[in-house]
């Protein structure tokens, strides 16, 4: 029992076992019934079901409903949940004002984590995280709506009017459609393009306790709103050892700019100047199993747009680095975000738009984590203890005489 773990002391002021894991290199900080990761083997699976079955025949939707409830849905139970998801995608003019505030060159992905913020001030009553329903209502409306604010996001960045969902059009291509209209009255997606994105967003749905899902439990476990949760969620995939990875990638393959010049690269990441972007990863010791089916969706996008010359530098760089012995002494490989900000240049998305493309999906990821953790009796508030290196007790010095 968690209460047990304060047991570990011989007397009552003894400091007690204590593990020292900054990094949780070796500690589960959870219980978790929902993804499954053999880092070594290169295996992941949502809820059991392999993450290659998925891509190949599911839906983000369908998916985001597996994630949450634990099972793939009937056909019933999906057209319901569809209906709930397009029911929430508008968000209140109040929130396309607080949108229109931002600077014009403001990143997406500041603005994303400020508005998803800002949501929690419109539903006071998701506070109520002790109600079942309550808690659902919230989870329908943040998967909804945080497409509706990273689309809106992207076009303030270009200075476009903000478009309306379209709730006929589908999760992703009412996506597509808010990103890129322009003049005319419909967008329509290329299909194989609208499909790449789907499978983009199934792998990107969930990856256990990852820093960002790991800051979704922690900030949850303070019973705190989901919206609020999200936000720092989506704060800690911002950075660039995480979500901000794929943005980091295509800066570095623009850099390299030619696959003559990736030996002279890889050498300078050899020597410690700086590191491969896109690639190792804290669990996978093998190759991601989201990259290789990434780099067969990039294909098919590719034959829709038309050949990136930076694939041919990503195809060298992977070349070289896996017959390399630094890399292949420490197992670095390709992660998800080597080859997936290569799709998302080919869709026309500048670069500060990638980690907005890993919130949206990952969004159901992070709430079926705030759904497990606030219902497990285990899970009492996060509150890591430290081993404190500091000065023992002085006495306080008035100023005039420091
Ligand atoms: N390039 C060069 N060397 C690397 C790289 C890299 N991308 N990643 C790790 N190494 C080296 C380290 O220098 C270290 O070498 P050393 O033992 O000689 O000191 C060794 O491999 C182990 O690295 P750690 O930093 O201990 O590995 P950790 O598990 O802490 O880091 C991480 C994992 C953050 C993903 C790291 O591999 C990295 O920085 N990669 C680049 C950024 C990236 O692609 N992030 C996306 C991750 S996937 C995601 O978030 C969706």
């Amino acid at each position: 029992r968690a209460s047990d773990l304060r047991q570990l002391k011989a007397t009552g002021d003894d400091f007690g076992l204590m593990s020292y894991d900054p990094a949780f290199l070796n500690t589960a900080s959870v219980r978790s019934a929902i993804t499954y990761i053999d880092g070594e083997a290169g295996i992941l699976r949502y809820r059991g079901y392999p993450i290659e079955q998925l891509a190949a025949g599911s839906t983000y939707l369908e998916v985001a409903y597996l994630l949450v409830h634990g099972e793939l849905p009937t056909a019933e139970q999906l057209h319901a949940w569809e209906t709930e998801i397009v029911h929430h995608t508008f968000v209140h003019e109040s929130m396309k004002r607080l949108m229109e505030a931002f600077h014009y060159d403001a990143h997406p992905m500041g603005m994303l984590i400020a508005s998803v913020a800002a949501l929690s001030t419109f539903y006071p009553e998701a506070s109520e995280v002790d109600d079942a329903g309550n808690r659902m209502l919230q989870v329908h409306r943040l998967i909804a709506k945080v497409p509706t604010i990273a689309a809106w996001a992207y076009r303030h960045t270009r200075g476009f009017p903000y478009v309306y969902p379209e709730n006929d059009l589908g999760f992703t291509g009412n996506f597509l459609s808010m990103m890129f209209r322009m003049a005319e009255p419909r967008y329509t997606a290329d299909p194989a393009l609208e499909r790449a994105l789907e499978v983009l967003f199934i792998l990107h749905a969930d990856h256990e306790q990852n820093c960002s899902a790991n800051a979704m439990r922690a900030i949850g476990s303070s019973r705190v709103d989901p919206y609020s949760a999200l936000a720092g969620a989506a704060a800690a995939l911002y950075g660039p050892l995480h979500g901000g990875a794929n943005e980091e990638v295509l800066r570095m393959l623009a850099e390299i700019g030619d696959v003559r010049h990736v030996p002279a690269y890889v050498e300078r990441v050899k020597a410690g100047d700086f590191r491969l972007m896109g690639f190792g990863h804290r669990v996978y010791k093998n190759y991601d199993p989201r990259a290789k089916i990434i780099k067969q969706t990039a294909d098919s996008v590719f034959e829709v747009t038309g050949r990136n010359p930076l694939l041919d530098v990503a195809l060298e760089l992977e070349k070289i680095a896996l017959e390399d012995e630094y890399f292949v002494s420490r197992k670095l490989y390709p992660n998800v975000d080597f080859y997936s900000g290569l799709i998302y240049q080919a869709l026309g998305l500048p670069a500060t738009m990638f980690p907005v493309m890993f919130a949206i999906p990952r969004t159901a990821g992070w709430l079926a984590q705030w759904l497990e953790g606030v219902v497990d009796p285990e899970q009492k508030i996060a509150r890591p203890r430290q081993v404190y290196v500091g000065r023992g007790e002085r006495d306080y010095v008035p100023l005039e005489r420091r």
